[in-house]
């Protein structure tokens, strides 16, 4: 079979360079494609003083294409300031891979946006965002569409898992979000767990309090 990919290609699809997940990460995020539904989750580790990505890894739920960006745009962000690696591009990757076919660049532009949002996750964790966002119902979607619905492989917010948002204001911000599983569900802490992972880290909120219907 003639497979329309390079050897480059090929090679980072067989043989990923830092595949997995690192523990207490300083930046994570999951991004989902809305072309495909496909999935890839990136974790990093960034040193404090001179801000260079000492340790990044990814996990893709992607094709061939998705894998081999992955690997290696993590293979080039390793040992670059984070400012640095915001400027890898999906067209940065698909050069070095020697070229992707046209119909799979978003599978190239997924994995360069899970990069860029790990890095956009570390930056708001660290107050070094510019003007940061203030938290509102729309950035709460936001957030909330990278959170996967394990029963049909496609993010909350699409599948209407998500039946209300309240947003209390003071000082800080408590969030309340329901959810529609009881709490017996098998899926309902990972569900609560990585609701709670995408808003609690922002900058003006305090609480964060997943609701399971009676
Ligand atoms: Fe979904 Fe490539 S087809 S990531």
């Amino acid at each position: 079979m003639r497979l329309p990919y390079s050897e480059k290609v090929l090679d980072h699809f067989k043989n990923p360079r830092n595949v997995g997940e690192i523990e207490d990460p300083d930046g994570k995020a999951v991004e989902g494609s809305p072309a495909c539904g496909d999935m890839v989750q990136l974790t990093l580790k960034v040193d404090e003083k001179t801000r260079k990505i000492t340790d990044i890894k990814f996990k893709s739920y992607g094709c061939a294409s998705n894998i081999a960006t992955g690997s290696i745009i993590t293979e080039i962000a390793k040992g670059k300031t984070i400012d640095e690696a915001k400027k890898i591009s999906w067209k940065t990757a698909s050069e070095e891979l020697g070229g992707l076919p046209a119909v799979k660049a978003h599978c190239s532009v997924l994995a360069v946006s899970s990069l860029r949002e790990a890095i956009r996750n570390y930056e708001e964790k660290q107050g070094i965002v510019k003007d940061p966002e203030p938290t509102n119902e729309k950035v709460v979607k936001r957030r909330l569409s990278h959170v996967m619905n394990p029963l049909t492989g496609l993010d909350v917010i699409r599948t209407n898992l998500i039946t209300d948002i309240k947003i209390t204001n003071g000082e800080k911000k408590t969030i309340e979000v329901s959810v529609d599983l009881t709490e017996d569900h098998q899926y309902a802490n990972n569900v609560k767990e990585e609701i709670k992972e995408k808003l609690e880290y922002r900058h003006d909120v305090e609480k964060v309090i997943v609701r399971f219907k009676e």
